[in-house]
């Protein structure tokens, strides 16, 4: 499982991952549904999605991976603001960065992290899923405070992957996807569920482990990509 992986180990993992993503225009295809406005990006990864963002915003990327900064450092090169910081544990200074960079939408896509990290922020003695699902919802919780939520923050464009239904409908599936992330997330901090997107995403071609893959997916599914898009609620 890739929750063993050290940081290095991680990188090189998550680079073949999204030059498949890049080559299957999975980047392109999110920054279609991604508001308009300064952009606060939780995870440069090795800065494909960056890229795309930046032909349309401005962002400033959070990431505390030093072999994927790099890259996206290569690939973006003066472009973007690459800060690193561990979002589980900011500091003023961090705090004071993004409050100052006034984001108007935050971008989470595929949020996940090496093994070590997942390791130290997660309880000894659980499984791999329920590993990846506590680090997770660190991280949405981080996503909703109001150290990275801040004020001026409108939008909130979260990417998963996740198994559907082949008898999946659009008006279900953002009814569901509504729900599920109003009643965990969104409705605490006042933001709601306004746009779901699916895009097959059969992960043939990829080394990556997907959590969940082996035990849910059968002839009666397909594999996804999911873009969440959640704005604030008029007051
Ligand atoms: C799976 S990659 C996705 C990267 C990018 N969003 C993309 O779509 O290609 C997750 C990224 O989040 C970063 N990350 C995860 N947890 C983090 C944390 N606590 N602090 C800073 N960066 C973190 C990882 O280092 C990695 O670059």
């Amino acid at each position: 499982m890739d929750q063993l992986l050290n940081k290095e180990q991680y990188c090189n993992t998550w680079m073949e991952e999204s030059e498949i993503f890049r080559k299957k225009m999975v980047y392109q295809w999110l920054t279609n549904f991604t508001p308009n406005g300064n952009i606060l990006e939780l995870g440069c990864g090795s800065g494909q999605g960056t890229y795309q963002l930046l032909k349309k915003h401005q962002v400033l990327s959070l990431d505390n991976n030093d072999f994927l900064i790099n890259e996206a450092a290569k690939l973006i090169k003066e472009q973007a603001k690459i800060h690193k910081c561990n979002f589980l544990e900011l500091t003023q200074e961090d705090k004071n960065i993004i409050k100052d960079f006034a984001p108007k939408v935050i971008v989470g896509w595929f949020l996940g992290s090496d093994g070590e990290e997942v390791e130290k922020y997660t309880d000894k003695g659980t499984n791999s899923e329920e590993k990846w699902d506590q680090y997770r919802k660190k991280i949405e919780d981080i996503i909703t405070s109001p150290d990275i939520c801040t004020p001026s923050v409108e939008y909130i464009h979260l990417a998963n992957r996740n198994i559907f239904s082949s008898n999946y409908n659009e008006q279900k599936t953002f009814a569901a996807t509504k729900k599920e992330y109003d009643t965990s997330i969104f409705s605490k901090i006042n933001f709601e569920v306004v746009d779901v997107k699916i895009m097959a995403w059969p992960t043939k071609d990829s080394h990556f482990q997907y959590i969940g893959n082996q035990y849910y997916s059968n002839e009666n599914s397909f594999k996804a990509i999911v873009s969440i898009l959640a704005r604030r609620k008029a007051t």
